[in-house]
């Protein structure tokens, strides 16, 4: 293993761009050198079919947000089409506040059956999709200390890359991987549609910038500014990213109200492991 830039390979799904951001810090601690992106956010992406680009790296960085404990299916289906030829990989999983619950099985049972080494793991907080001005939802995280955090995963990830014959790898794939697969398989598409309004346009505040638009994962937004309903997954992409406050979208109830007020009321710490 070379001790300079160790090459690296990432896939990420990141609509409001925390997991990129935390990708972006591990990558610095490893102290490598991106010679392959897959960005899944991109709907032209997810689409394609996989390519073996990744075939030079020395390390693959995978990441993507928890979407209802679990990962975005569309995102899912694409990586667990990949054989990943024997090589090293981190999983990192955002999510806001809540809980990521199954999503990082998930990734690492993927993982072990599309015959990668699974180096290590990371689940970070972000900002919450859904958190706003007046509901602010782990507002600004990943914060200082969680790019820290990220940047010394990166170190570790980087030394145990460097000593990969004493390094233990996690590669059998247990019941529970099997069971979560199966579980992941199944269940239906996740989006905030019952959580959140689908976004729409304030014609008064837009000043026709079309960042929206390129935003969009699912390119459902189209240039009169309307959304297509069945389309929009309620990732709040086109929302964050809208200079003028033009794109809105509310909670639907009180109770997610609630709800996001008590999540925002802990205050979890991001780890690696
Ligand atoms: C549809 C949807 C479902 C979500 N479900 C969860 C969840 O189950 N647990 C949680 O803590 N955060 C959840 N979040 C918040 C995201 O995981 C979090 O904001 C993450 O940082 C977003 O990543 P990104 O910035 O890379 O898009 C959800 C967000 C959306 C849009
Ligand atoms: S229109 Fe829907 S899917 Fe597209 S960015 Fe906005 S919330 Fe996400
Ligand atoms: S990002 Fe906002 S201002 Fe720009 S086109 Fe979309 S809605 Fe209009």
């Amino acid at each position: 293993m070379p001790t300079d830039k160790i090459k690296l390979a990432t896939f990420y799904f990141s609509p409001t761009g925390t997991t990129k951001k935390v990708i972006d810090y591990i990558v610095k601690g490893i102290e490598g050198d991106i010679i392959c992106t897959t960005d899944l956010t991109k709907r032209y992406n997810r689409e394609k079919t996989p390519d073996e680009s990744f075939a030079d790296a020395a390390l693959i960085i995978i990441g993507a947000p928890a979407y209802g404990g679990f990962l975005y299916k569309e995102f899912r289906n694409y990586i667990k089409n990949l054989d990943f030829q024997g090589k090293c990989i981190i999983a990192v999983i955002l999510y806001g506040n809540a809980s990521p619950v199954f999503a990082t099985r998930e990734m690492i049972s993927i993982i072990k059956k599309g015959n990668g080494k699974l180096l290590g793991y990371g689940e970070f907080v972000g900002e919450h999709s859904y958190s706003g001005k007046d509901i602010p939802v782990a507002k600004g995280r990943p914060d200082n200390d969680d790019l820290q955090k990220a940047i010394q995963f990166g170190r570790s990830v980087r030394d145990r890359l460097l000593n990969t014959e004493i390094w233990h790898f996690y590669n059998k794939v247990s019941v529970f991987d099997k069971i979560i697969n199966f579980v992941a398989d199944k269940k239906p598409v996740h989006t905030g549609k019952r959580m959140f309004t689908i976004p729409h346009t304030d014609n008064e505040k837009c000043i026709r910038c079309f960042k929206c638009i390129k935003v969009c994962p699912k390119n459902c937004i189209s240039t009169d500014m309307t959304t297509d309903k069945n389309e929009c997954i309620v990732c709040m992409a086109c929302v964050k990213i809208c200079p003028t406050g033009a794109r809105e979208a509310y909670p639907k109830n009180i109770i997610f109200k609630l709800g996001l007020h008590s999540i925002n009321k802990r205050k979890h710490e991001s780890r690696f492991f």
